[in-house]
């Protein structure tokens, strides 16, 4: 079903208020989520309410947060987000490093205590309409095989970079570290469809193509990928002082505990390197130096990370909206707050 920018949001944002978020914090949330779904990213959008709705409802996400912030020095901070939904955290944190960056040149800004922020990439998006580069990484629940192991250690631990150019085009580059996100797993069991055998392993650790038997993630690019994920967790987690590895809490277990995750940002004024002209100018230019690339067979264009995305947003409204699948839509639409479906011992959802 199709659905218009404005009503996807609200649906959401009336969900999560009913649930016990306040007005402005289900605001922020249901923007960031519409913001996944009209770029096609899916598995971080709608799909979510249901169980960001339980968790509120149950304790696990604290409707008043009380945040604290503390500059650590003249490039860095700690944000504690007290276990509040963790995309207004990881926006405040960001607000914060787009702050210091502008003064001194450079920021990292730790947050420690604070839920699933979802796409990642929103928050490095909104460092490069500044016209700043932006890094940024989180830590999620352990999922991945490690190679050569059998049992799940990291989770998905995404890292997205974003630089503006000189024509407003903006390269976001937005990644799971495990071949694809656990949230691609729970959109192909909701649409009913199978997946490839690269992504996922059953308990022996043998690749499945039914999502519903998935019990491990496989990192990307075999060492390469559980070498970064184990990075991503050393610089979000054990850097901002939260569990770590196999200590982060679960997704779905206990959802009237807070989640205690950690998330980093790093932004970097263009202006302190080779300065922001040349900088914004060569972005552009290595963009239309990629375009020019003859392309492969299958393939139309040589894209540029983040491209796709907004081309499917242009295609989803002038089709007259964003796709959503039905069954989220009619429990946007219920009186329901939560069907009790994601809270169990098992670390994934059913
Ligand atoms: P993906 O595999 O769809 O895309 C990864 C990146 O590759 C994107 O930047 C995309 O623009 C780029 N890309 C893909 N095809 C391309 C092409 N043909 N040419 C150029 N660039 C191309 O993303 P993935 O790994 O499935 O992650 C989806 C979302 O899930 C992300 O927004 C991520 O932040 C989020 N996520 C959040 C987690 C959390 O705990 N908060 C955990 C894991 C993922």
């Amino acid at each position: 079903m199709r659905l218009s920018r404005d009503e996807l949001k609200s649906l959401m944002k009336n969900k999560l208020m009913a649930a016990g978020l306040h007005e402005d914090d289900a605001d922020t949330t249901a923007e960031i989520l519409t913001w996944s779904d009209e770029r096609g990213y899916h598995s971080h959008g709608s799909v979510r309410v249901e169980y960001y709705s339980e968790r509120i409802a149950k304790g696990g996400i604290t409707v008043d947060p009380k945040m604290t912030w503390k500059q650590t020095g003249p490039c860095s901070g700690m944000l504690d987000g007290d276990n509040g939904i963790g995309y207004v955290v990881a926006k405040r944190g960001m607000e914060h490093a787009i702050e210091l960056a502008k003064e001194n040149g450079v920021a990292i800004v730790g947050m420690r205590r604070l839920s699933h922020s979802g796409s990642i990439g929103y928050y490095t998006e909104m460092a490069a309409e500044e016209g700043l580069a932006a890094i940024s990484m989180c830590q999620s629940d352990p999922m991945a095989v490690p190679v050569g192991g059998t049992e799940p250690y990291y989770g998905t631990n995404p890292i997205s970079f974003a630089a503006p150019s000189a024509d407003g085009r903006t390269v976001v580059f937005d990644m799971a570290t495990t071949v694809q996100a656990w949230g691609k797993i729970l959109d192909k069991r909701s649409r009913g469809e199978s997946i490839p055998d690269t992504w996922a392993v059953d308990e022996k650790g043998v690749p499945v193509t039914d999502p519903n038997k998935v019990n491990a993630l496989l990192p990307i690019a075999g060492a390469k990928g559980y070498g970064l994920m184990m990075m991503v967790d050393i610089f979000s987690g054990i850097l901002t002082g939260v569990p770590f590895g196999g200590h982060v809490s679960s997704m779905y277990h206990d959802l009237s505990k807070g989640r205690d995750l950690g998330q980093l940002h790093i932004v970097v004024d263009p202006d302190r390197f080779c300065g922001k002209d040349a900088f914004l100018k060569a972005v552009s230019q290595s963009l239309d130096e990629l375009h020019d690339i003859p392309t492969a067979p299958g393939y139309d264009q040589v894209y540029y990370p983040g491209e796709r995305a907004n081309i499917r947003k242009d295609k989803a409204y002038a089709q007259g909206g964003i796709e959503i699948v039905d069954d989220i839509v009619k429990y946007l639409k219920s009186d329901d707050i939560h069907y009790n479906r994601y809270d169990h011992k098992n670390r994934f959802a059913e």
